[in-house]
């Protein structure tokens, strides 16, 4: 048996091709253009490309991008000083500050500075609360892009057996919460889970973001899953030349993709859902401030 590939990058074009329309809507109805604000602190080489990306596809999309590039030793004052403004500039809809943020800030002061309404992350303590509370929120871009994939392959996963391993505040929490809103079986498993293997066996959805390179084996995976691959790690390949590297999951794709029923790629899986659901949060954020 061989999976069907899920194919993320398509998906997330369709996303963004969907958030262009509704710019484009917003302009001509309402004769306003949504304004993203990302805040980049320090010159973290990932960081900087995450960034750029995300300026990229906001124009993309026909809508502001607003950046601001601090340096470094740029104190935790100076940032909240800087979200507060942007909390209070009206041209500013959504915000998102980069993670990680340099070690002598606490991300957790910063990010519960930035307004919840304009919090396009989903990462403050009170969208966090109306998750899991069931309330409407803007959800974390990550987890809300993994379960729009898991659509594209299974429409109702009510009764499903979800298995999320990995409980980051950025992907495991948050997508633990919306395969519980889809009526999914859900358990969180992580570095404590015991007999963790037999815990993925049972899972008919299971979702791997613990940021270890093909920790998942394929003999994990119960035939015919849908198996959503978070992870995105860079491991040397020597195979491809001295100093060379690649990308992987945190799942064995080709073992995996010999018994899943689905499986998302790496790359091409999740990771484009995750800026196409940026887009899709600032538009949301943007609407609902004017209350359309
Ligand atoms: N760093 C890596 N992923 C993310 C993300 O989704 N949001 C923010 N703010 N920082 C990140």
């Amino acid at each position: 048996m061989s999976a069907r590939i899920i194919d993320g990058k398509a998906v997330a074009k369709s996303v963004r091709e969907d958030v262009a329309a509704g710019v484009a809507a917003l302009e001509k109805d309402h004769g306003f253009t949504p304004g993203l604000a990302v805040v980049l602190v320090g010159e973290d080489p990932a960081s900087q490309v995450y960034v750029r990306n995300k300026g990229i596809a906001t124009r993309e999309a026909g809508m502001r991008s607003i950046e601001h590039k601090l340096p470094a030793d740029t104190s935790q004052d100076e940032v909240i000083a800087l979200v507060r403004r942007l909390n209070g500039d009206d041209e500013v809809d959504g915000i998102l500050v980069q993670l990680p943020l340099p070690g002598h800030i606490d991300a957790n002061v910063v990010i519960n500075e930035i307004d919840p309404d304009k919090d396009v992350d989903g990462l403050t303590e009170v969208n966090a609360g109306r998750l899991v509370l069931g309330k409407d929120a803007l959800v974390p871009c990550t987890p809300q892009g993994s379960i729009l994939l898991i659509k594209t392959v299974m429409e109702d996963m009510s009764g499903a057996n979800a298995v999320v391993l990995g409980r980051s505040i950025l992907v495991g929490k948050p997508l633990a919460s919306l395969l519980l809103a889809e009526n999914c079986t859900v358990t969180t498993a992580h570095s404590r889970t015991k007999d963790l293997e037999e815990v993925c066996r049972g899972a008919d959805i299971l979702c791997a973001a613990v940021g270890r390179p093909e920790m998942v084996k394929g003999d994990w995976i119960k035939p015919g899953a849908v198996v959503i691959d978070v992870g995105i790690n860079r491991v040397d390949a020597p195979e491809k030349g001295e100093g060379k590297s690649r990308l992987v999951g945190d799942v064995d794709y080709d073992a995996a993709s010999a018994v899943a029923g689905a499986i998302t790629p790496v790359p091409g899986g999740v990771g484009p859902m995750t800026i196409a659901c940026l887009l899709k949060n600032t538009l949301t954020a943007a609407k609902r401030r004017r209350g359309l």
